[in-house]
């Protein structure tokens, strides 16, 4: 397969193919966090995302969510169709944590009564910023009823991953989805991994995700291992 470089990401690589409307994603071991202010890698984080991205977008496709995901290549490629992806990221979360929990003053772990799905705009120049459906509807970054599906697919997704993840003993806390628009359709994009997702052992509380990463707390590549092992029964 000829592989054209087209866009080089802070966690992944894309490449055109001879097929104008497939790409190839390469999944690197670089991490990093608050904008790119920290730097580093986490050994064979590309290919544990890869997997465990893998892995999930299978279940969706089960569960007749539609995605970009076609197949995976190898230990560190996957095949997707390719979109135009919409400048506005979803966040759903399940318990309070992370930017949220600064925000609202709880603390990380409180449960949230009812599930929070919030939009932020992708620009990395301005740190994402939080935005609401006026700023979307201002800014024309999506139509309302792209905003509607996206909002709708967030929720199934989160449905999905929480049921699914509770019977391998990880509670979602929350996480962070990426849409684009392919042959008219809005479908999910990106990768979901513990790069965008919180993960932590349902009966511990130990975090299996980039926070070990965020916040130095060690151990970052055995918990992503620990993630593809806990979905696959596989440590690599
Ligand atoms: O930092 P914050 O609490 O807003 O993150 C919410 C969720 O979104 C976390 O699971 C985090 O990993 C994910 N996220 C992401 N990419 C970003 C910001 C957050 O994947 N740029």
């Amino acid at each position: 397969m000829t592989k054209q470089p087209m866009y080089e990401g802070k966690a992944k690589q894309v490449f055109a193919t001879e097929n104008p409307d497939e790409l190839l994603v390469y999944f690197k071991d670089d991490a990093t966090a608050f904008n790119g202010e920290k730097k580093g890698t986490i050994g064979n984080k590309g290919v544990f995302n890869n997997k465990i991205s893998t892995f999930f977008f299978n279940l969706l496709s089960e569960k007749g969510i539609p995605h970009h995901f076609i197949k995976m290549l190898n230990d560190r490629e996957m095949l997707v169709k390719k979109l135009a992806i919409l400048p506005v990221e979803v966040v759903v979360r399940n318990i309070a944590a992370g930017s949220l929990a600064k925000r609202i003053g709880w603390e990380e772990g409180r449960k949230l009564p009812s599930t929070v799905v919030e939009l932020y705009y992708k620009d990395d120049a301005l740190g994402d910023p939080l935005i609401n459906n006026y700023h979307i509807k201002a800014l024309g970054l999506a139509t309302p009823e792209q905003v509607e599906i996206i909002e709708k697919y967030a929720l199934q997704i989160n449905e999905v991953l929480s049921t699914f993840l509770k019977e391998k003993k990880i509670e979602l806390i929350d996480f962070k989805l990426e849409f684009g628009v392919h042959k008219g359709e809005v479908i999910l994009g990106d990768e979901i991994s513990p790069d965008t997702c919180r993960f932590w052992d349902s009966e511990t509380s130990q975090k299996l995700d980039k926070d070990r990463f965020r916040r130095d707390l060690g151990n970052v590549e055995e918990a992503y291992q620990e993630v593809l092992y806990r979905l696959t029964g596989r440590r690599n």
